[in-house]
């Protein structure tokens, strides 16, 4: 069937909008119409080339929709369904997937990588060649073809605008928190970096009982942003940050750093606000081949610890219903994150306004 997609042909050039043509969904894959894709940073990686990626490619990896069909073999979604997208579809049998590790996924982290289904090939094709999908998601789309393991069944009474947040924004900022931090009650928190991603690492330090929770960033509005979502401090970058942490912590500094950047030289000035044996946990995405340096001779000393966190180290069937649960119970804010939404043909507007902090999270709506 003939479809319009957000497509990137090359890094630094911008998204076009065209009309390409997308397969059935074979054995163990799953149609989906798009209702919302919200703009996340990781997309601007692919135009400015800190992530690389096969091209061209349809980006967006943020999304919910509803089922149209579902190929042979599928027998947990059907026709109908609700879905919220998961950019990290894990096996359940795998050495990670064992180890509650399903982020980690080591059978369909390769393909998904590499732009393709599961088995090696692409539903997308534009002018008679492979189109790729970002994620294995392809989402900047009316219409995707995924994994079914990419698809998450969400409660059909949440709205899909607000849901598509949970599959990147969400889990990766309160997941950060939550699964690879692990705050705990009256632990401090303080986050680098008010975007979609830092935004939900507040929410996710509120819903852990931290306090305080500090947040900083170099653009105005996010200081009003950050208060709203729980920030019980908030700075500017330009300030004497360290003063006022070391003021604060009676000179030790903060039990967690959380860093939804992505900029190395940001990651090493949050490893500096941390108190010894206090944990710096990497969000943000910095660019591939880029390198941060920490001060082993500090970190062994002071037995200070360094975690990534990647997808916020959430398992998607376990805690998107779980997020969805909490904004239900109106512990998660989603709907104040959508800031601006946006039509597919406004798409490099969208991102546009991300890089310039005119939102807090922007998203692309479907009719
Ligand atoms: N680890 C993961 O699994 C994962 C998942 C999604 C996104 N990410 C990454 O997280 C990062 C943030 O994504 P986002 O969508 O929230 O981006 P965003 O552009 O919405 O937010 C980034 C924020 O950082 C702020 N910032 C920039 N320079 C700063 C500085 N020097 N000090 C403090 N704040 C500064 C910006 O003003 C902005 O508010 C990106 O690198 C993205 O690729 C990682
Ligand atoms: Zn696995
Ligand atoms: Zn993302």
């Amino acid at each position: 069937m003939k479809i319009r997609a957000a497509i990137l042909t090359e890094p630094h050039a911008p998204f076009r909008v065209e009309e390409v043509e997308l397969d059935p969904p074979q054995h163990g894959e799953v149609l989906v119409k798009m209702s919302a894709v919200g703009v996340c940073h990781s997309d601007w990686h692919l135009v400015t080339g800190a992530t690389k990626h096969p091209m061209p490619v349809v980006p967006g990896h943020e999304g919910a929709g509803v089922v149209e069909a579902v190929g042979a073999g599928v027998t947990t979604i059907k026709v109908g369904d609700h879905v919220v997208l998961s950019w990290a579809p894990s096996c359940g049998t795998c050495f990670y997937c064992l180890r509650d590790r399903a982020n980690l996924c080591e059978t369909y982290t390769g393909p998904i990588w590499n732009g393709t289904m599961l088995d090696g090939t692409t539903r997308l094709h534009w002018n008679g060649q492979p189109l790729y999908s970002y994620c294995g998601l392809a989402a900047l789309a009316e219409r995707t073809v995924v994994p079914a393991a990419s698809c998450v069944v969400i409660d059909a009474e949440v709205s899909l605008t607000s849901a598509s947040l949970i599959g990147c924004a969400v889990a990766t900022g309160v997941g950060a928190a939550m699964y690879t931090a692990n705050v705990r009650p009256g632990e401090s928190v303080l986050v680098f970096g008010v975007g979609g991603v830092g935004i939900n690492v507040i929410q996710g330090a509120r819903l852990c009982g931290a306090n305080p929770i500090i947040a900083v960033d170099t653009q105005w509005p996010k200081i009003w942003v950050a208060k709203h979502f729980g920030a019980s401090s908030v700075f500017m970058a330009s300030d004497k940050v360290e003063e006022a942490i070391r003021d604060m912590t009676d000179g030790r500094g903060v039990d967690h750093a959380i860093d939804a950047t992505g900029l190395p030289e940001v990651q090493e000035r949050a490893f500096t606000c941390i108190r010894p044996g206090g944990t710096l946990t990497l969000a943000g995405l910095a660019p591939m081949g880029s390198s941060t340096n920490f001060p082993s001779a500090v970190i062994t000393r002071q037995e200070k610890i360094i975690k990534g966190s990647y997808y916020g180290t959430v398992n998607p069937p376990r805690d998107f219903p779980k997020f969805v649960d909490l904004y239900k119970a109106g512990k998660l804010n989603l709907d104040d994150l959508i800031t601006k939404r946006y039509s597919l043909d406004q798409v490099n507007e969208a991102y546009k306004a991300m890089i310039d902090g005119d939102v807090a999270r922007g998203v692309i709506k479907f009719a």
